[in-house]
């Protein structure tokens, strides 16, 4: 019987990393559904796809947005676009998911935070709403279905090389970045990727309810 697990954000940047991490493992069956599919801002589209989704051993949450913006350019449109991608759909598709991992004898779960999830910077106030938020569903979680064994983990990255950064970061001041992390580079999506595989992974017996910071240093 394949292990089978749903990607959400597969389609690019660290979700299609990720996708490809796994995809390396002939035991691994790969969900990993487009947007037309699966559309997070959408609850109908959420409902229905759980719905109809046989269960799975492990989910990662990916997908993700990240609008800046100062205090009074926040307006509803952005704050329910972010807190319904980042936070509520990765509740309702664990929701989702859980009693199927329970037949299956347990389950594992990562969401995606973020550095910006752990301390924070002007103008990320939504998206640090929607991290640190994951941090503590995953932590809630963690408790109330460690006896059914799902083991729930957020990795929470610092920089790394995708279209969101390149959006969000413009490139003198990914040069001034790159000075201030202790490595002196973004990471390579890859590299998040491949700790996802661990904690998803058999190997993870122990590992649940806590955020694993992946960022070369900087917040060190
Ligand atoms: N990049 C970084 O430096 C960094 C750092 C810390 C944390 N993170 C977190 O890591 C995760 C992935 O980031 P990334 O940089 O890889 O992002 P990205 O390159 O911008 O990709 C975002 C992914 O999310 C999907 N998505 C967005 N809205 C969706 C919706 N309504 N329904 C379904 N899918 C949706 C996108 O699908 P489409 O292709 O259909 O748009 C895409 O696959 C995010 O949670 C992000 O917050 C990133």
């Amino acid at each position: 019987m394949k292990y089978r697990i749903l990607v959400t954000g597969g389609s690019r940047g660290i979700g299609r990393a990720v996708v490809e991490e796994l995809g390396t493992r002939p035991e691994y069956q790969v969900i990993a559904p487009t947007r037309d599919e699966l559309d997070l801002l959408d609850d109908r589209s959420i409902e229905a796809y759980v719905e109809k989704l046989e269960p799975v051993d492990a989910l990662v949450n990916t997908a993700g947005i990240n609008i800046l913006g100062k205090l009074h350019e926040l307006d509803s449109d952005s704050i329910n676009a972010m807190l319904n991608t980042n936070l509520v759909a990765p509740l309702k598709l664990i929701r989702g998911v859980a009693p199927g991992m329970k037949t299956r004898g347990g389950g594992r779960i990562v969401t995606f935070s973020s550095i910006w999830g752990m301390r924070s910077k002007e103008y990320r106030t939504l998206y640090s709403m929607t991290k640190f938020g994951v941090n503590g569903m995953t932590r809630a979680l963690a408790r109330e279905l460690g006896p059914s064994g799902i083991l729930l983990n957020c990795v929470a990255p610092g920089y790394v090389l995708t279209e969101m950064t390149a959006k969000n970061v413009p490139p003198d001041e990914q040069k001034r970045l790159c000075a201030e992390i202790p490595l002196r580079r973004m990471a390579q999506p890859s590299e998040i990727a491949k700790t996802v595989a661990f904690l998803l992974s058999a190997d993870n017996t122990y590992i649940t309810g806590q955020t694993i910071v992946i960022d070369g240093g900087f917040l060190a």
